[in-house]
């Protein structure tokens, strides 16, 4: 199957687009500067030019023409709240639409816990960052595309013990980098899998009985 994978240079998805090559997958990393090229394509990925903030849905469109799925994990970073807008909230409802565009009936959607940053002093820039993550749900999760949401806990670059909690309403917690992409790989080889909203954090099952569960 072949799959556009939108932050394909990230922390998840630098990881994921090994994991999906190595599975048989054909993958079109998008990229924003062109010296991440050569790094798409020797993890066997087809790497497409372009920043998601200047994309028309057209050109997004094209990107996803011929592809099954699309897997959205881009993110602006906390590097300010124009961006934030135009990524973590604009960037999804673009690729539904470039989705609906091209006939992609698959979106997979790399969101976040409801409950990060609770407890804390509350910073403008985080609630921002929230507002638009939800906001980019809705528009996801009322669409006519075969989606799933996956709010993933604080992101950690530890190696990951491939264990996790995966479920419609969990404690919040870390997970890390790797098993979002694990679960990502697994998620997208079974599309009964749809119109979930899961979260997900390290816990105590392997990933793949963690999703076989949720298929259940
Ligand atoms: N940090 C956390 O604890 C946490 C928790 C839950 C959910 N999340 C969410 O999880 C997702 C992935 O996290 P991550 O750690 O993999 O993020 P990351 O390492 O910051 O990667 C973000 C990706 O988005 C790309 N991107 C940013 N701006 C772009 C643009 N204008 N056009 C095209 N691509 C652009 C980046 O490209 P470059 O490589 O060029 O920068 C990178 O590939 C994000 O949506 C994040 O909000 C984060």
């Amino acid at each position: 199957m072949k799959t556009l994978l939108i932050g394909a240079t990230g922390g998840i998805g630098s990881r994921l687009l090994p994991m999906l090559t190595a599975k048989g997958h054909d993958v079109v990393g998008l990229h924003r500067r062109k010296s991440q090229a050569e790094a798409i394509e020797k993890a066997g990925g087809q790497a497409v030019l372009g920043d998601l903030i200047e994309m028309s849905v057209a050109e997004l469109a094209e990107a996803a023409s011929g592809c099954d799925a699309i897997i959205f994990s881009a993110g602006a970073a906390g590097s300010g709240a124009e961006r934030t807008t135009a990524i973590d909230g604009e960037g999804p409802i673009k690729a539904v639409a470039a989705a609906r565009a091209v006939g992609v009936a698959r979106l997979y959607l790399v969101s976040a816990f409801p409950e990060a940053g609770r407890g804390g002093e509350p910073k403008a820039g985080f609630e921002h960052y929230m507002t638009e993550k939800k906001r980019a749900d809705v528009a996801v999760a009322s669409s006519d595309l075969d989606w799933v949401i996956l709010r993933p806990g604080k992101l950690l670059d530890t190696a990951g013990e491939g264990r996790i909690a995966l479920g419609s309403a969990l404690p919040y917690g870390a997970v890390a980098r790797d098993s979002v992409a694990r679960v990502l790989a697994s998620l997208l080889q079974r599309p009964a899998i749809c119109r979930e909203i899961m979260e997900l954090t390290d816990g105590e099952v392997a990933v793949e009985e963690a999703v076989s569960r949720i298929a259940r």
